[in-house]
């Protein structure tokens, strides 16, 4: 999830350029091209934008139309040839891209057979070559055609040196804005970036690619259809537009997550919806057939996920796996068996635990297989073989989208290790991927029903409560070790989280009448034992809110309050309830006032032991 930019016009583009590249949160690399009288003049630098800004201003370039992009690395360790903007071989044309093309494999390899060559690892470079391919003059036109054999997801500005009084942008998946002034226009992936310049805009459509005149645009779809543009006037005010006008970091992200649970899905699942493809992910078939145990190890929200990842392969994949916080896994002398696969979990892929154990687990001989949002991280660098979440930055220090995406590659790993082993018959298989296909709506649908928690978080019994227990148990144990982390990262509630089974042996001690206690309840092989659980906890007078499935009434005679999910795939019922325990955390904790994007003692990548 990098960021992209564009302007024409008669301003300074590469100063307009640069502002619009400071408001994209997160990246390892940035670049501009700008067309001039000399072509298409680049400048890319690696690392901070402060690095692209000494560059610019050692070598000055400029020109009334150009590009910039900041990247965030998904295909290609972060340097400056993977940096954007990517040239054709005459560099004649330039692009930024922010999203994933699915089908570059093959489109890299059947360009490289008609000579192309290649010069970065990306993905979206194979656009640059494809655009240049079809184009004979008329660069929305090579843009449109080129576009149509292109599978995932693009926001896409492109320039060309013939074409110095045009800029051509597309849309698919990722996000894209065109902006306009008095004879001159703007494009970002984000309103935030061109807002300090203008607030009417036009949101491109997913499928639609439009000419950027200084008087105008023409958009169409790929098809050649011809669209109108609906302008839009934007009156967020600066701060809410770098936060997709939500007032926080945290509440953007926890929206993020239909969009990002399809990143991680994309270009994963076969076009049969039989099987999962995770063949780039450096560990071979022979390696997964002759592993006998797995160990996962992570920390805070990873290893939450990873204690669904856990559950998940060995009821599908049928192989043991044991899973331990990464500070205790360093000093507790672990067993690492021949030929085991150790499974790091890390948002960051800087979490100093988390690099200590795998260089642990390296030592004695494990193969490493990552799971990781950050491309290029040392977690990613250290390990054989990296599964990435595409969850793209997470700026909030409350770990959101990140959970969902690394739950969803757990999902992803599972499939592929019982495809492999045989664990899991075709039709199984299928009936999983069909039910994965249907998860981001699912998402969806809880977010744009969130009033009713909304309206519980403001209830002073639970906003001004003392204390919360989340239970939860199966897969959503680590539902409810989440939800309590949650809680107590952004309003500062203790709160403790058990499987709903242990409540007796200790923790019901604590339930009265102020305690609040959520309870994860959502259908499936465990839950009328839950449902035991729950009334143990109202027979003492504890608060009880349930989350439960849709059309489950029953729940409401033991619960004070009730949130519902929709009807789930078990397995896959960790990912759902994640959305109201995420929401229900940030509503309590803006209530109480506190500062939820910046809790209080916490930090968003810990690189001390
Ligand atoms: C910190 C963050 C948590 C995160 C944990 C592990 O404590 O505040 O949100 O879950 O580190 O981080 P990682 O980047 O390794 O997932």
């Amino acid at each position: 999830m990098s960021g992209v930019v564009g302007y024409i016009g008669d301003k300074n583009t590469v100063e307009v350029l640069v502002a619009g590249l400071h408001r994209i949160k997160g990246h390892d690399s940035a670049g501009v091209a700008v067309v001039n009288d000399q072509g298409v003049s680049a400048v890319k630098s690696l690392g901070k934008l402060e690095n692209l800004e000494a560059k610019l201003a050692a070598q000055p370039v400029s020109g009334a139309v150009g590009i910039g992009h900041a990247r965030w690395a998904t295909h290609g360790v972060p340097n400056e040839t993977n940096a954007h903007p990517h040239f054709d071989a005459a560099d004649e044309i330039a692009i930024v891209h922010n999203g994933i093309i699915e089908n570059y494999q093959e489109l890299r390899e059947a360009l490289q057979q008609e000579g192309v060559t290649f010069r970065s690892q990306t993905d979206s470079e194979t656009l640059v070559h494809l655009i240049r391919k079809y184009y004979t003059g008329d660069l929305f036109k090579a843009v449109q055609q080129a576009l149509q054999g292109v599978k995932g997801a693009w926001a896409l500005g492109v320039v060309c040196k013939n074409n110095p009084d045009v800029l051509v942008v597309a849309r698919q998946g990722s996000p894209l804005v065109v902006g306009f002034g008095e004879n001159e226009a703007f494009m970002g992936s984000d309103v935030s970036a061109i807002i300090k310049y203008t607030r009417d805009v036009v949101y491109l459509d997913h499928g639609q690619v439009c000419e950027i005149r200084c008087d105008g645009i023409k958009v169409e779809d790929l098809a050649g259809n011809a669209v109108t543009p609906e302008v839009i006037h934007v009156d967020w005010d600066d701060s809410a537009a770098e936060k997709d006008g939500f007032p926080h970091f945290m509440l953007k992200e926890i929206h993020q997550q239909p969009e990002v649970i399809r990143s991680t899905l994309r270009g994963r699942i076969s076009d049969d919806g039989c099987s999962i493809n995770l063949s780039d992910i450096n560990i071979s078939e022979e390696e997964i057939k002759a592993c006998p145990r797995i160990s996962i190890v992570a920390c805070g929200t990873s290893w939450h996920a990873g204690m669904v990842g856990k559950y998940l392969i060995e009821r599908f994949a049928k192989i043991p796996v044991e899973l331990d916080l990464a500070s205790e896994y360093r000093y507790r002398d672990p067993i690492v068996e021949e030929n085991s696969i150790f499974i790091p979990v890390s948002q960051s892929g800087e979490t100093a635990d988390t690099m200590e154990a795998i260089r642990l687990a390296k030592s004695q001989g494990a193969k490493i297989l990552a799971v990781v949002n950050t491309v290029g991280s040392s977690v990613a660098r250290e390990s054989h073989g990296v599964i990435y979440q595409q969850a793209g930055p997470e700026i909030s220090i409350a770990s959101t989208k990140a959970y969902t995406t690394q739950v969803t590659s757990f999902v992803l790993l599972t499939l592929w290790l019982a495809q492999i082993r045989g664990t899991m018959t075709q039709d199984q298989a299928k009936e999983m991927i069909e039910h994965l296909r249907t998860l981001p709506e699912k998402v969806q649908a809880v977010l744009e029903n969130q009033d009713p928690i909304k309206a519980l978080a403001g209830k002073p019994k639970y906003r001004d409560a003392q204390s919360a227990f989340f239970l939860g148990r199966d897969y959503n144990y680590p539902s409810a070790l989440e939800g309590a982390l949650k809680l107590k990262e952004v309003s500062y509630i203790h709160a403790e989280a058990y499987p709903g089974g242990e409540v007796k042996h200790g923790p019901i001690a604590l339930v009265t009448n102020e305690l609040m206690v959520v309870c994860v309840a959502p259908q499936g092989n465990i839950y009328d034992k839950m449902v035991s659980n729950i009334q143990a906890i109202k027979a003492r007078a504890g608060l009880v809110i349930s989350i439960a499935t849709e059309g489950d009434d029953n729940i409401q005679a033991y619960s004070d309050d009730v949130l519902y999910i929709p009807e789930c795939y078990e397995p896959f019922t960790p990912i759902l309830v994640a959305i109201p325990l995420q929401l229900f955390a940030y509503y309590v904790a803006t209530n109480r006032g506190c500062d939820v994007d910046q809790p209080r003692n916490l930090a968003k990548s810990v690189i001390v032991e």
